[in-house]
């Protein structure tokens, strides 16, 4: 079995260490004497060098250690994963995009026509994260006021229509949201392969949606008992409708040669987390029950960086230091790897890694993590138990 890695794109910034809290690598924070790539120099001028240039030395970093392709998550605070991935392109050989968007914002005639010329143009290296949205203030951000399920309804028949039009000429469809008649995409664009769909949310709607439409299903990392039983019911559902589900991870690695060297990272970065962020990182008003998941995982009290170890190797606080999601894997080099091969035990068929700074850890993860992958697991998982 082939298991496939992702690197994650940081299209919001990138800190260069864990161990202070600000976008040091960008233009999202004031240009400062840590940062590093700004588009500024030091007098303020314009340096004539983008965050785009960053983002693709970040890629071609992860491409030659091994990754197979990024993902570009698509957040308000984002640049737009559609506009990032053919500059991309041009900048690697093989390496994949993994577009993240939330498919109601898209008519999805034109996603189809804009993804088949993409893969036209790219040699077929387009991936999608298909994303249904968090509810809440950031939902209306995007102008959009449907109801948790009605979106997942709307992703459903927005998939449909996509792989329908796919299909060629004489597509008629008559849903809900979306009405189609003798649609289908021209045969030059129609004969492009389809993109991968990768499909995240964790609620029932969005495990439907899913088990009808996902290639692979994608989670964020939790406990690997409540991973475990999450994948078996999407793998479940899809059974049902007699296909088969691959399913996938999202990990954040602080990976170091010996374990007591990732946890000084940690230490280090906790204890740069002021009050205020530590608050606000529990979290604004959202109907996403895969947030939530997260959100139950965080204690409301952690005065040290050791309340927050969920299991051996697993901390629960890296929204504390970098945003997103709250568990990653912290260990040694072997740990690491011994983890994400639990992991593929599990039920993992393949993964999106992140580590921070992006650009030097995907060498480093390239380097020493990957190529440990299925030698040391089961020793080091009978000693860390
Ligand atoms: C691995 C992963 C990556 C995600 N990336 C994004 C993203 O880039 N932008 C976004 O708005 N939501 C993102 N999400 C959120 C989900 O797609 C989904 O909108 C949210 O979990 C709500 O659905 P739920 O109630 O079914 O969990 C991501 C979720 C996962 C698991």
């Amino acid at each position: 079995m082939t298991i496939d890695f992702y690197w994650r794109l940081p299209t919001h910034g990138c800190h260069s260490s864990l161990r202070h809290g600000g976008y040091d690598r960008g233009d999202w924070s004031p240009l400062g004497t840590h940062n590093v790539a700004p588009g500024l120099d030091r007098q303020g001028r314009d340096d004539g060098f983008r965050y785009i240039d960053h983002l693709a030395e970040i890629a071609r970093a992860a491409e030659s250690a091994g990754f197979i392709g990024g993902l570009i998550p698509s957040f308000p605070n984002t640049d737009d994963p559609w506009v990032i991935s053919p500059l991309l392109a041009r900048a690697t050989r093989t390496f994949r995009f993994m577009i993240a968007f939330q498919p109601g914002f898209l008519n999805p005639v034109h996603a189809a026509r804009l993804s088949a010329s993409l893969q036209r143009a790219t040699g077929g290296r387009t991936v999608f994260n298909i994303i249904t949205g968090g509810g809440g203030p950031a939902q209306l951000w995007w102008g959009d006021s449907f109801s948790h399920d009605d979106r997942y309804g709307r992703t459903t028949e927005f998939l449909d229509v996509f792989k329908g039009v796919w299909k060629g000429e004489g597509f008629t469809y008559d849903g809900r949201f979306y009405q189609v008649r003798d649609g289908g995409l021209s045969p030059l664009l129609s004969a492009e392969d389809l993109p991968e769909i990768w499909f995240s949310g964790s609620s029932d709607a969005a495990l439907q949606s899913a088990a009808k439409h996902a290639d692979h299903y994608l989670s964020w990392l939790e406990p690997f008992d409540q991973l475990t039983d999450k994948f078996a019911r999407v793998k479940e559902r899809t059974a049902a409708l007699g296909g088969e589900q691959k399913c996938a991870v999202r990990v954040d690695l602080v990976a170091r040669a010996t374990e007591e060297e990732a946890w000084r990272d940690i230490k280090l970065g906790f204890e740069n987390v002021d009050e205020a962020r530590r608050r606000q990182s529990r979290g604004g008003p959202t109907d996403s029950v895969g947030a939530a998941r997260q959100q139950a995982l965080r204690p409301s009290e952690a005065r040290r960086y050791e309340d927050l170890i969920v299991a051996p190797n697993l901390w629960g606080g890296f929204n504390l230091l970098r945003g997103g999601p709250a568990l990653g894997i912290v260990g040694s080099y072997e740990q690491c790897a011994a983890r994400l091969d639990e992991l593929i035990a599990r039920g993992a068929d393949a993964f999106i890694l992140a580590g921070t700074p992006h650009l030097e850890e995907a060498y480093r993860v390239g380097e020493e993590v990957l190529p440990l992958l299925g030698r040391e697991a089961p020793a080091l998982l009978r000693a860390a138990e």
